[in-house]
């Protein structure tokens, strides 16, 4: 299931009639706060119901004047009482920032919803003091810091149907959203999308040094591959159509296209692109148990 928007509420009057009950916390105020929180304002979330914990004073100064959020340094004052809290830190710092949090977590019961890669549900829930949370894991991408990433989606039981839409919705100021039902299928979003736009980026230089061999120049080279992905990205998007369609398509038998195309199935691009996934897919297992 994939969703492009959301336009259900990210906040909810609070139950008891506290200003902050609807407020969403983010713990870490880097790259990835910056784009979900520049996504949700410019979405119409009412700024003042965003709080940002960031230790680096020049990083939390510069949130607060560009998109008029509250931010403070530390982790437990934003997380207190707020409904939705996102960890937005590094994953090797994250079992010290879950484990200050444990009596805030104890005291409001929040939507805990992890970007961090390779930290388990389990681990977040032990690290926060145990129970059952309400947790979500969000695997975004690079491109969310442009509103056009993507991210998968986990929810643990504790999640509620409300919870999950929020969730979804936060994640969808940044992009589109895709949830999956397995949390070991989060390792697989993170080797696909997580990782996917370097393996882009590699193609795309690949193709801009082939372009220059063949005596383009390097401005003309780059254009015709940046515009190149662009718009087959969005033919894949826009049309409707898998890729194994458009990509017959486009490939007249005998023509210049399927000459290329043989080239890349004789040196085996399907099963070199598998083994790569795979082999991100096993270090984000690894990396998960590294943080334990
Ligand atoms: N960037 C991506 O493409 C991407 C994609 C998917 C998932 N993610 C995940 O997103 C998370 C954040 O990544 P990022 O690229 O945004 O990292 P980042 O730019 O380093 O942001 C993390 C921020 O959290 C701050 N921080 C550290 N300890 C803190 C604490 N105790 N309380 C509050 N804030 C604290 C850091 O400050 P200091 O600089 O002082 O440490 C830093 O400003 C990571 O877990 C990463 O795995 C990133």
């Amino acid at each position: 299931m994939v969703q492009h928007s959301d336009t259900r509420p990210l906040t909810h009057p609070s139950h008891d009639g506290g200003a902050s009950a609807g407020a969403i916390a983010f713990i870490g105020g880097g790259n990835m706060a910056r784009g979900i929180v520049g996504g949700l304002v410019a979405r119409g979330v009412a700024p003042s119901t965003i709080r940002v914990a960031e230790p680096v004073a020049d990083v939390r100064e510069a949130l607060a004047a560009e998109f008029g959020v509250q931010v403070v340094a530390d982790a437990a004052s934003a997380a207190s009482g707020a409904a939705t809290w996102v960890l937005a830190v590094k994953p090797q710092v994250l079992r010290g920032v879950c484990e200050a949090l444990a009596p805030a977590a104890a005291a409001c019961a929040p939507l805990v919803v992890s970007i961090a890669a390779g930290i388990s549900s389990a681990q977040l829930s032990r690290w926060l003091g145990g129970g059952a949370p309400a947790i979500v894991r969000a695997m975004p991408n690079a491109p969310a810091l442009l509103g056009a990433g993507v991210t998968g989606l986990y929810a643990t039981d504790a999640v509620d149907a409300d919870a999950r839409a929020r969730a979804q919705a936060l994640l969808a100021s940044a992009g589109a959203t895709v949830w999956v039902d397995d949390e070991a299928l989060i390792d697989a979003v993170t080797a696909v999308s997580g990782s996917g736009p370097a393996y882009v980026f590699l193609l795309a230089e690949a193709m801009q040094a082939a372009a220059r061999a063949e005596g383009l120049a390097p401005n003309a080279a780059d254009t015709l591959v940046a515009h190149t992905l662009l718009g087959a990205a969005r033919m894949l998007i826009e049309s409707g159509e898998d890729a194994a369609t458009l990509r017959r398509r486009v490939t007249s038998p005998g023509g210049t296209t399927a000459a290329a195309i043989a080239v890349f199935e004789a040196g085996g691009l399907h099963k070199l692109v598998a083994d790569a996934v795979h082999q991100a897919a096993l270090r984000g297992r690894a990396l998960a148990a590294d943080n334990d």
